[in-house]
């Protein structure tokens, strides 16, 4: 199978996503195998959007363990309550970071990275399942826009797997 992405030049990023999203729909729409479809999601992110490291974090026990990711080489495990990702989990809440060296216990696996974005998906009983944490080697890459298409594209991913 091979999807082709394609996109109407010069528009704005919130025209990009939604453009993204119904194609991304089509590429998750027959797979329920979880690592295969997140490991898809990463790279389809990464050919439509770029960024400098893309991947999802998995709960598993007490901790965030790494599971598939384009980008440079990263940590293997966080702890709950921990950096970016161990807050989202642990808020259940999207985490927009302008600049992660004003986060506290921002856990830098590259010093590359400028900011950051971190979605908490949720299995079906309504916990904290994984993370897909997104940064960028620009200050204030993500904003409101960000949050929402995202999250959208994470509820479209727990309908696929999680259910
Ligand atoms: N910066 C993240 C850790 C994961 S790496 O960025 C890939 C955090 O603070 O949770």
């Amino acid at each position: 199978m091979e999807t082709t992405f394609t996109f109407t030049p010069g528009i704005d990023k919130a025209a990009r996503y939604r453009e993204f999203l119904p194609q991304f729909a089509l590429l998750i729409e027959d797979e329920h195998e979880e690592i295969s479809v997140l490991a898809n999601t990463t790279a389809a992110l990464k050919e439509c959007f770029g960024w400098f490291w893309i991947g999802f974090y998995l709960v598993r026990g007490e901790q965030l363990v790494l599971g598939p990711f384009q980008g440079p080489t990263a940590c293997y495990r966080i702890k709950h309550g921990r950096g970016v990702c161990g807050t989202a989990w642990a808020q259940g809440a999207t985490q927009v970071v302008p600049d992660v060296e004003l986060f506290p216990g921002h856990i830098a696996c590259s010093s590359l990275s400028r900011s950051e974005i971190v979605v908490p998906l949720y299995n079906k009983e309504k916990q904290v399942c994984a993370v897909l944490d997104i940064d960028s080697e620009h200050l204030a890459t993500f904003d409101d826009v960000d949050r929402q298409y995202l999250e959208e594209m994470c509820r479209m991913i727990e309908n696929g797997i999680y259910r």
